[in-house]
């Protein structure tokens, strides 16, 4: 059993408090790899935000449970070494089932959420509480969910969403005990959260999505004031990166995200995490797809992983310092 303290790391308890007091959100950034990870802890040692190392079930498989856990260790010595000492959440994504989060706890997470939100209300209560128990003897925080965002989450259709039931949130956390709700209020996972067909155009001829639903999370924020909630599905998709993408061979279509300004009025309400995935993948994607292209002589993957790392440092920057407004936080 290691302990996330041992390790550096810090449960969101604290943090969650002060970003509702101070109006701001906490940026999850998923990681798989290293360069991800140095990414993350360079940008956010730069702007000084707090930060939650994200990671998803399929990337522990990915990267070696083991490797994960002294990688997430590292990050915290990284910061250490880049000058601050900036608090570092480790979290998992989406998880699934008890065992996985219980393996989580013991393995240095900080933080697991526990996924219900597909399951009858009472299952995802029974599940989430089994979690809760266990993860607050270790000192260990919970994110819940309920209400299913299209896409991923979403088994019946790609443009269906469940929003929150504002009526359900009271009952979900007095019974689970949970210290963040994940809710559904418009946003997706992936690259692609709306059709062109859903969104309107501005006076430039930009594609406009429909708005989130931001009438659902004010009623929430009054039946549980201060109570900290998450936001999945975050992406922005900027449009820079999918024209770069296409423009070197890539084949990305109808690629919209979550307009910015959505996300700064999110965070500036009880929101308190705010996810982010996908735009680190365009971003990678991006460079590495441009000196593939421009430089076809180039084998060493120091060439274009790292100009996929300089990239995913501006993107994260530019989240806590213009979106999130977690910069100078830490
Ligand atoms: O919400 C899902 C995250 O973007 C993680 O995705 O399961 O492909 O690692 P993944
Ligand atoms: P995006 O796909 O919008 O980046 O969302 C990521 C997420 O919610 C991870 O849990
Ligand atoms: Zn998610």
């Amino acid at each position: 059993m290691v302990n996330y303290k041992e390790l550096g790391l810090v449960n969101t308890s604290d943090l969650f408090k002060k970003a509702i007091e101070g109006k701001y959100a906490i940026p999850a950034f998923n990681f798989n790899n290293m360069e991800q990870m140095q990414a993350i802890i360079a940008a956010c040692v730069e702007t000084k935000s707090p930060v939650i190392l994200q990671v998803s079930s399929g990337a522990r498989k990915y990267a070696n449970q083991t490797l994960l856990r002294y990688m997430a260790q590292g990050a915290v010595e990284y910061a250490k070494e880049l000058g601050m000492n900036i608090p570092v959440v480790l979290h998992l994504d989406h998880g699934d089932s008890f065992e996985l989060c219980k393996s989580c706890i013991e393995t240095g997470f900080s933080s697991v959420m526990i996924d219900g939100s597909h399951l009858p209300f009472e299952e995802n209560v029974a599940l989430t509480k089994q979690v809760v128990d266990y993860a607050h003897a270790h000192g260990v925080s919970v994110e819940g969910e309920l209400g299913v965002l299209a896409g991923v989450e979403d088994e019946v259709s790609h443009e269906h969403h469940t929003y929150t039931q504002p009526e359900e949130v009271v009952e979900f956390v007095t019974r689970t005990g949970v210290d963040s709700l994940a809710i559904s209020i418009g946003t997706s996972h992936g690259a692609n959260k709306f059709t062109p067909a859903q969104c309107t155009r501005d006076e430039n001829g930009t594609l406009v999505p429909p708005p989130l639903r931001f009438d659902i999370l004010e009623e929430i924020e009054k039946l549980i004031p201060g109570f900290p909630i998450v936001l999945h599905g975050s992406s922005s998709v900027p449009q820079e990166y999918v024209a770069t993408i296409n423009k070197y061979g890539g084949a990305l279509k109808d690629s919209i995200g979550i307009p910015e300004d959505q996300l700064r009025r999110a965070a500036a309400s009880a929101v308190c995490k705010i996810n982010i995935d996908s735009d680190g993948r365009l971003a990678m994607t991006a460079a590495i797809r441009e000196v593939m292209a421009t430089k076809p002589g180039e084998f060493d993957p120091r060439k274009y992983i790292g100009p996929a790392r300089d990239e995913l440092k501006k993107l994260y920057a530019h989240k806590t310092v213009s979106v999130l407004g977690s910069a100078g936080k830490a």
